[in-house]
């Protein structure tokens, strides 16, 4: 908590060291947010991290971490092509759990899969399993895990964030960097975003000295926009996971998130269809309240995609969400075809990874 402390201290310190470029650049953001916001951070003697005021100024490190120029982050280039990407320090695969559209259970499903990766290894030992946020407009992680009442993440000697742990398994969100009051937005533009990505790839110790992780599962924000864009770029994504909900509606976004990750080279492990049905306590039957599954599995066809298994609408999915107790750590009867369809899931999961050719590249971090 010391080097944390440190970290606060140093921050607005660290804004006379910007080079005259870049503060040329963050004048001309300030002079677009207002500068209210840069003088509340100056002035701000309490040490708090006020990440929402202090971001017009630290466009370069939106996260507050203090430089670590022994082993910098790549720059994200702002013209020529894109960095090579490379693997993250620390981490041997990464998985990622999208889709086009939002709301359709991403963040549940990333959440349930890092726990399932955790209980379904082939490695002969307890795997060690992350699960990162890179929703940075909409972190869910920290309620999700049971870890938005965690504080914040301590840091090691060379200035790495230190991920929380909860259920087993480690997890690293920007949830658990904004200041306490839920309701602030975070408000960044795209350079800041692409930032904050890199900071959340690069600037986290993963192995804690107890080794490497086995899988890193990263949960993605809605859409096709920088922060897939960022990811594709900078890191080898080992497969990706979409996420759809049978609707029409739905198949249209997820079909879009299979495209923009084909066109950044991320190999698609498979579909998975959320909420795809619901069996009252009264019925017999399972009712496809949102559309039909086989429509799904047609649409998976046409696109030369797998489905990876139907998950079921549960009450206990989300109320267990909400208590930060995700289903795959509950026992109750309701959540077994939730539980048993991730176990399926995350063995198939497994087996991609095992299959994969490794692509020869550099590792950062
Ligand atoms: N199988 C399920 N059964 C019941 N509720 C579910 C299920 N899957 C997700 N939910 C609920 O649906 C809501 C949306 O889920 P979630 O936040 O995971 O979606 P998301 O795709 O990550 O959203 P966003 O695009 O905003 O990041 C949550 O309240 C979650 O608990
Ligand atoms: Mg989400």
């Amino acid at each position: 908590m010391a080097a944390l402390a440190a970290a606060r201290l140093t921050r607005p310190s660290a804004l006379h060291a910007l080079a005259p470029l870049r503060l040329a650049s963050c004048s001309s953001l300030i002079a677009r947010t207002g500068p209210s916001t840069a003088l509340n951070h100056r002035l701000d003697g309490s040490h708090r991290r006020r990440l929402h005021q202090a971001a017009p100024l630290a466009h370069e490190n939106p996260l507050g971490i203090p430089r670590r120029e022994a082993n910098p982050a790549p720059k994200l280039p702002r013209r020529g092509g894109p960095p090579p990407r490379s693997r993250i320090r620390g981490v041997k695969n990464i998985i990622v759990v999208a889709s086009g559209k939002g709301g359709v259970g991403k963040s549940t499903v990333a959440a349930n899969l890092a726990l399932a990766l955790a209980k379904t290894s082939p490695l002969g030992r307890a795997p060690r399993v992350g699960l990162l946020d890179l929703d940075i407009f909409g972190p869910s992680v920290p309620m999700l895990m049971g870890l938005d009442h965690a504080g914040e993440p301590a840091m090691n000697e060379q200035n790495k964030l230190l991920p929380l742990q909860n259920h087993g398994i480690k997890t690293m969100s920007i949830g658990y960097l904004l200041p306490p009051d839920p309701n602030t937005p975070v408000v960044w533009r795209g350079l800041m975003v692409q930032k904050a990505v890199q900071q959340l790839l690069f600037d986290v110790d993963w192995t804690d000295g107890q080794g490497d992780l086995d899988v890193l599962v990263i949960d993605m924000p809605p859409g096709t926009g920088d922060v897939q864009l960022s990811l594709g770029q900078l890191v080898v994504v080992d497969g990706a996971v979409i996420v759809s909900t049978p609707q029409d509606i739905a198949l249209i976004d997820a079909r879009k998130g299979v495209a923009m990750f084909q066109k950044v080279n991320v190999p698609i492990t498979g579909l998975l269809l959320n909420m795809s049905h619901y069996t009252c306590s009264s019925c017999s039957v399972p009712h496809e309240l949102f559309g039909s599954a086989d429509k799904f599995t047609k649409a998976a066809n046409e696109l030369g995609l797998e489905v990876l298994g139907n998950v079921p609408l549960v009450t206990s999915v989300s109320d267990g969400g909400d208590a930060g107790r995700p289903v795959m750590t509950q026992s109750s009867p309701e959540g077994d075809e939730v539980r048993s369809t991730m176990r399926s899931v995350a063995e198939r999961v497994w087996d991609w990874l095992a299959s994969r050719p490794r692509e020869n590249v550099g590792v950062r971090g």
